[in-house]
């Protein structure tokens, strides 16, 4: 019998907000996107719900007109390794940019998260959208959009080699022989690529997930294709339940006709759930943060995304302007999908730039309406699972406390944790050592 599927869920944490204003509201503390002790509480709800990862996203480039949140945030691997000293159970799933670090540098940072966290590690591989990122790092101009994708196909195949310099048994640490390791099953990389030249081997052993998970963000053709080739699991920014079932299939049928099992290469849409005892408390809830993002603001946000354009030079109360390609070297997946939800729904420039600077969605209303959602995106495949993104607060709480017994209730959802790793929380098995199996095979 076929094993039942099971839903997965994660929550990403974002200090004041991941809205423009949210920050402003009476139950929002103003310093909780540099709050230990907000991180930690939040994570800790999380582990209480059996939520499988804490995802934190990032960004390497600010100026004024960014979400509050970004100004002044935390590293994610830094607090996520704080963060793996209080939990005992959740995953902890770190945003690095491919195209402003090092092969060598990351494959160590997140070898070591996942011996400190006993095999909770994940990396979100991400390209970095905005052209501003270059200015922060002195290397010339932001690579354009396919050339960033290349780049994190090669250097995603040097993290995973690196992880593997090690076999799983390479330190025999015999203290009466004074062996520490056994050289046979030390491994040098050797790359020579187009981007990267990475020799190895690493300098810390294979940890206890062999590799971490690595999860994509991304969601255009290169975007699906690297994630189909390289990632276990994906985040992506569907809202409505018909395209979120066509990327589904997609990127399953992708990774299938690279050899891979389907099965392991998950998918999380983030959603933004408001609950309320009743849909109108609900909506209630949605409009008190709705109420505080001024028109500016709601304009700065949509303007990021389009490599912070200046959308104040547009009438608010006429269709969305023409914008042609812009956007196209920066969030391509999302500005897109902006441009399409603006014609197929007629919105003006001031209803586009509000929906996108506080993100309503359609998981809003009672908890046994949101449970039936998320059910129904779960069984229709649209989702393996979901990462919550906080739009009003204590969105979090609710979930855990009021949905989480429903998904429990309705037997889709874990009631205890089925391991101490993500990768065995999520059923994806641990690669075996590149070098191990050709021992094996001969
Ligand atoms: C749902 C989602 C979440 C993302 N999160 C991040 C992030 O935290 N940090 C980042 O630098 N880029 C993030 N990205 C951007 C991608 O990594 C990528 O650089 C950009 O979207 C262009 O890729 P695409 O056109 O394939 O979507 C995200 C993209 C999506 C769709």
């Amino acid at each position: 019998m076929a094993k039942q599927r099971k839903l997965k869920l994660g929550v990403n944490i974002s200090g004041v907000g991941n809205s423009m204003s949210v920050w402003r509201h009476p139950d929002v503390s103003t310093d909780a996107s540099v709050s230990l002790d907000y991180y930690r509480q939040q994570a800790l709800k999380a582990e209480s719900g059996k939520f499988d990862l804490v995802f934190i996203a990032d960004g390497l480039y600010i100026n004024e007109k960014s979400n509050p949140h970004f100004l002044n945030r935390f590293e994610p691997l830094t607090i996520l390794s704080a963060l793996a000293a209080v939990t005992s159970q959740i995953g902890l799933v770190a945003t690095l940019s491919t195209s402003y670090s090092e092969p060598f540098t990351v494959a160590r940072q997140f070898s070591s998260l996942d011996h400190i966290s006993g095999g909770r590690a994940g990396w979100n591989v991400v390209t970095s959208p905005l052209e501003g990122s270059a200015k922060n790092f002195g290397k010339g101009e932001h690579p354009a959009h396919e050339l960033r994708y290349r780049i994190a196909e090669e250097y995603v195949q040097v993290v995973k080699g690196l992880w593997d310099s090690w076999e799983d048994d390479a330190f025999v640490r015999d203290k009466e022989s004074g062996v520490f390791f056994d050289p046979g099953k030390l491994h040098t990389l050797n790359h020579k690529g187009e981007f990267f030249s990475v020799q190895g081997p690493l300098n810390i052993g294979r940890s206890r997930q062999g590799h971490p998970v690595v999860f994509q963000a991304g969601a255009s053709e290169s975007g699906r294709d690297l994630a189909a080739r390289t990632a276990e699991a994906i985040y992506t920014g569907h809202e409505l339940i018909e395209e979120a079932k066509l990327f589904y299939q997609d990127i399953k049928q992708r990774a299938a006709a690279y050899g891979r099992n389907p099965e392991e290469v998950l998918i999380f849409p983030g959603i933004n759930p408001i609950i309320g005892r009743t849909q109108e408390e609900a909506e209630l809830k949605y409009q008190e943060v709705a109420n505080l993002v001024t028109i500016q603001s709601a304009l700065d946000y949509l303007g990021r995304y389009f490599e912070h354009h200046d959308f104040s030079q547009y009438p608010l109360d006429e269709p969305f302007p023409d914008l042609g390609d812009f956007g196209a070297n920066s969030f391509r997946g999302t500005t897109d999908r902006i441009k399409r939800e603006a014609k197929e729904l007629n919105l003006t420039l001031r209803q586009a730039a509000i929906r996108a600077a506080t993100p309503r969605g359609n998981f809003i209303g009672t908890p046994e309406a949101v449970a039936d959602l998320v059910e129904q995106w779960f069984k229709e495949e649209a989702a393996d699972g979901f990462v919550i993104r906080t739009t009003v607060p204590r969105a979090l709480d609710d979930f855990v406390d009021l949905v989480v017994p429903i998904l429990q209730e309705r037997g889709i959802y874990r009631t205890e944790y089925e391991a101490d790793t993500l990768r065995g929380n999520l059923g994806i098995p641990i690669p075996a050592n590149r070098y191990t199996k050709v021992t094996i095979a001969n």
